[in-house]
């Protein structure tokens, strides 16, 4: 068998504080009814004042590489999935790089939002299998809530995202089976307009002015329901293509692990495939949308609860702005 890879240790960090349905209908016009029918989500966390995700990141980084028995040190290249990146430039790679000591490894910035982390899982497992880096943290983490229309324009957006940070350290397979499987990455730029973040942009000149800022052009926009669509059209196409492409099927799968977009679209992909909720994990009744962190905050609950046991066959999935889409598979 050709050298493999697969996931050492996991760690999470939220944010303390709670911000309820009801907190949200005190400020936009929406209420604890409405967001929990369309979205299921009943409470998300958001940072206080000044935090970005590299700072959210650190101790999930740190708990991955603990519970993956290693030393920070072994660390040799960081992968780090945002959309929502401490600066426009440099990568919050660089920055989380810092905060855990690693000056001098290799660190990469991923923007491929809600599929950021499956790209950086897939990226990490490429070179482990090529030989080029023994261990290396993939990292999704985001802090939306600075980011967000407080006002009735934005309520669509700013109920469904939460702040969160999910960590992974990969390594080197060396028991038999247990390993990383592959992966199926996909993404259609034709679908750029139905979520986005406009401004700043470095396409136009000047990157940001007061008219913009009026037009809320710095906060995302999302036609929900077209993306709503794409999920639900694409997600169970993409699970069982994943598994016929091992030769497997979806009787022998363990544990879907599907990003947190809304529960509505998991329960749907879930019914689509015939999985029951056994088969299924969602936390986005108590986190939200985190976006590049959910996959791996809900995979590390999953292996927490024990719902995840060594040999299991665990397929991760998501879709998000891009569009991107993808798929891993691992035999835990
Ligand atoms: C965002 C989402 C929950 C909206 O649900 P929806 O059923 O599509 O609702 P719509 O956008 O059609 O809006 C329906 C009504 O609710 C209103 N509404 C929107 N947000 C609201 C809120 N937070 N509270 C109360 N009402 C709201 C709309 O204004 C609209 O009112 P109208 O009928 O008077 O025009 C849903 O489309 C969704 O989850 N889409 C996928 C989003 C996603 O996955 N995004 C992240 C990708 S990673």
């Amino acid at each position: 068998m050709d050298r493999g890879s697969r996931i050492l240790g996991l760690g999470t960090y939220v944010p303390e504080r709670i911000v309820t349905n009801d907190d949200l209908a005190e400020i936009l016009d929406t209420s604890d009814e409405w967001i929990r029918k369309r979205t299921g989500i009943s409470e998300r966390r958001w940072v206080e004042g000044d935090v970005g995700p590299a700072e959210l990141a650190e101790p999930a980084a740190r708990q991955a590489v603990a519970a993956a028995g290693l030393e920070l040190s072994d660390i040799q290249l960081i992968l780090f999935a945002t959309l929502s990146p401490d600066l426009f430039f440099p990568g919050s790679a660089c920055l989380l790089q810092d905060r855990l000591g690693l000056n001098g490894c290799a660190a990469m910035d991923i923007r491929n939002q809600c599929t950021g982390f499956l790209y950086g899982l897939a990226t990490a497992d490429a070179f482990i299998r090529a030989g080029l880096y023994e261990h290396v943290l993939v990292v999704g983490s985001e802090v939306h809530s600075s980011g967000l229309d407080m006002s009735d324009r934005g309520r669509d957006v700013t109920v469904i995202f939460g702040d969160g940070a999910g960590a992974a350290v990969v390594g080197p397979s060396t028991e038999g089976d247990r390993r990383i499987l592959g992966h199926s990455l996909h993404a259609d730029g034709a679908l750029v307009d139905i979520l986005k973040l406009v401004a700043p942009a470095s396409s136009m000149n000047p990157r940001l002015t007061a008219e913009m800022m009026e037009q809320g052009l710095h906060y995302p926009y999302m036609e929900g329901r077209a993306v709503f669509k794409q999920a639900v059209q694409l997600l169970p196409g993409l699970i069982r293509g994943i598994l016929t492409q091992h030769g497997l099927d979806l009787d022998q799968l363990d544990l879907l692990v599907p990003h947190q977009a809304n529960l509505r679209i998991n329960e749907m992909v879930a019914r689509a495939l015939g999985l029951g909720p056994d088969k299924v994990i969602n936390n986005i009744q108590r986190l939200g949308n985190t976006t590049a962190a959910s996959i791996p905050i809900a995979l590390h609950e999953a292996v927490e609860g024990g719902r995840v046991k060594p040999g299991d066959l665990v397929c991760l999935a998501g879709l998000g702005a891009g569009m991107t889409w993808g798929a891993s598979l691992i035999r835990w």
